[in-house]
């Protein structure tokens, strides 16, 4: 029987997943499968009780899971502790101890949300991006870092961008087999015009990309350039990759073409285990108000029925609830306009739950 990691965390991490896993509940309505599932204490509620966003125990039980599934971290609370036991911690211990280098982040702009987006209609309708973000390596793992005095009573802040070149090759290979299935576009961002380890990034893609994956078009972009880009003519992207920085950056300027955080699930993938886990943070201010959007969270669960569990459908018939709810005019708080039905995140819930018992 598969095993899932269940890992609610902070704020409306806490609300959505547990929608979320009313969803996974009816699972067995259309689909012959029983999946195990274990709730466990991550972030600021883990400080709370155990001191440390994260303990040994829960690590280990990450790793023996088929997949964990993962609300979010952080809050007010916990904003003036120490680096090393603050929640984002976790998750940085978390995606390092799982080895999941590859972080999926689709970007797809729904046609009954077109007037949710800051951008005008006709630029983002029909947007459909997937930023493949590499997420073990990088400035955020990188040493030496931290921050020293020096003699003269200044302090130096120190951090280090590194990548070695198998880093690189097997989130590029990633990228390019996502793009495979898509259509066949690769963007590779760096900044190789100012920083090596970005004109390692540049050789190497392009030379996996020549080598392994000819069928696939592969252009490069400066990262600034990309920026601006991604703004102008956002239809034009298929797959970006990205290394940790960037792609951290990238990855929340494409979930504003679609103007809906709340709709944005993400996959973690990599060597011994997967995290899937909704793009928005905890948002503390509408946390315990029923408000929130479980959108990002019930697809973050179709992504791991598609990638984690081999059950397409499953994840496709998901999908397709959404998709319905919405045309029928159901939309929280954060996606709402006049003209539509405002319903809380239990509510939403319940009515993306029918749906998807009504796909079989
Ligand atoms: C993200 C977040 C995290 C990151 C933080 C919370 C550590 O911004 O998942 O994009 O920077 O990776
Ligand atoms: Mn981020």
């Amino acid at each position: 029987m598969p095993k899932i990691l269940v890992l609610p965390g902070d704020g409306i991490g806490v609300e959505v997943t547990e929608v979320t896993l009313e969803v996974l509940a009816t699972i067995g309505v259309n689909h012959e499968i029983q999946i195990e599932t274990e709730n466990e204490l991550f972030g600021g509620s883990s400080i709370d009780v155990n001191g440390v966003p994260v303990t040994n125990e829960v690590l280990e039980k990450a790793k023996s899971s088929d997949a964990v599934l993962l609300g979010a971290v952080g809050g007010p609370k916990w904003d003036n502790l120490e680096y090393e036991i603050r929640p984002e911690k976790g998750l940085l211990a978390l995606r390092k101890e799982l080895g999941t280098f590859a972080n999926l982040r689709p970007a797809v702009v729904y046609s009954a949300l077109n007037d949710a987006s800051t951008l005008k209609k006709e630029i983002i309708d029909g947007v459909d991006i997937m930023v493949i973000r590499e997420l073990t390596g990088g400035i955020y793992f990188g040493t030496p870092r931290g921050i020293e005095k020096l003699p003269n009573g200044e302090e130096r802040g120190i951090n280090t961008l590194l990548y070695e070149t198998s880093e690189i090759e097997r989130v590029a290979r990633i990228a390019f087999q996502i793009a495979r299935k898509r259509r066949k576009k690769v963007t590779s961002i760096d900044k190789a015009n100012v920083l090596e380890v970005m004109e390692l990034w540049k050789k190497t893609v392009t030379r996996i990309g020549k080598d392994e994956f000819p069928d696939v078009k592969l252009d490069h972009l400066y990262v600034d350039n990309a920026a601006m880009q991604l703004i102008r003519r956002p239809k034009s992207f298929d797959v970006i990759l990205a290394d940790n920085m960037f792609g951290d950056i990238i990855s929340d300027e494409a979930a504003q073409l679609t103007g809906s955080l709340g709709m944005l699930p993400s996959a973690s993938i990599g060597e011994e285990g997967a995290i899937y886990e909704p793009v928005h943070g905890s948002a503390p201010d509408i946390c315990g108000k029923n408000t929130a959007n479980p959108t990002a969270s019930i697809l973050s669960l179709a992504m791991l029925l598609r990638y984690s569990l081999n059950m397409d459908e499953a994840a496709q018939e998901i999908e397709m609830a959404i998709t319905n709810v919405l045309s029928k005019g159901y939309r929280t708080a954060d996606i709402y306009e006049e003209g539509t039905k405002k319903v809380g995140c239990k509510e939403i819930g319940k009515l993306i739950i029918e749906e998807f018992k009504n796909q079989h």
